[in-house]
């Protein structure tokens, strides 16, 4: 008999939209429970774990999960050695510089140094490195919108979906970095051992999301 193959599944914003595609694509029978608290659910063919989103690199990177699904956002910022075979048109949001706007024209003044509050500290430093400007990063782990209205930076790096976080927080869009969407990412040595399967897998969403 085949061995399962391990899927590693994002939690919050993307689950959903995953767990649809995949159902779509026939490769799982019918939606797990979103009310579920099981953080390993199997069928004959497949065990997935639900995992933080920003794990799903790591956990697809180590061989534990066979593939899994992230953001351009979080694939970005943790770089892992991983094939990232297919664009899954879920999840599309823009990774973006934001900020108050009367803070617009310190931006674009050319300053030598900013304050930036971010998720994405990889990201960012990377972005402002290319504009030739030095930061100093505050590394946060949600409600980022918090730090310009506080004092705390002078700009954020985040990802901007609807626009209703920054719209209701008083801060608009300075300068888009890039836009992110889901992508499917595979194991170096599953691809291999497992070839046929996940080949499979990538053809069926492949033949879904086109
Ligand atoms: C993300 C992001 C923004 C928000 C943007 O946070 O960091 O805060 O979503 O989405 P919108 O443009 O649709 O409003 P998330 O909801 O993941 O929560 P967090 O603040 O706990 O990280």
């Amino acid at each position: 008999m085949e061995d399962k193959i391990t899927v590693a599944l994002p939690k919050g914003r993307l689950f959903d939209q995953t767990v649809n595609l995949f159902v779509k694509s026939s490769i799982l029978p019918k939606p797990l429970k979103p009310e579920s608290r099981k953080l390993i659910v199997e069928d004959d063919k497949f065990r997935f774990l639900v995992v933080r989103a920003k794990d799903v690199p790591t956990y697809v990177e180590f061989g534990v999960a066979d593939i899994g699904v992230v953001g351009d956002d979080v694939f970005l910022e943790a770089k892992p050695d991983v094939y990232r075979p297919v664009d899954l048109k879920i999840g599309a949001c823009q990774i973006v510089v934001a900020g108050l706007p009367e803070n617009r024209e310190l931006y674009f003044s050319n300053p030598s140094y900013l304050k930036i509050a971010t998720k994405y500290p990889n990201i960012a430093k990377e972005f402002f490195k290319s504009k030739g400007i030095k930061v100093d990063i505050i590394e946060l782990y949600g409600s980022i919108e918090l730090a310009p209205l506080l004092g705390l930076a002078d700009f954020i790096v985040d990802i901007v979906e609807t626009g209703t976080t920054l719209r209701e927080n008083g801060l608009v869009v300075i300068e888009p970095i890039m836009p992110s969407s889901a992508k499917l990412i595979v194991n170096r040595a599953s691809y291999k051992v497992q070839n046929q399967q996940i080949k499979n897998i990538i053809k069926q969403l492949e033949e879904t999301v086109c």
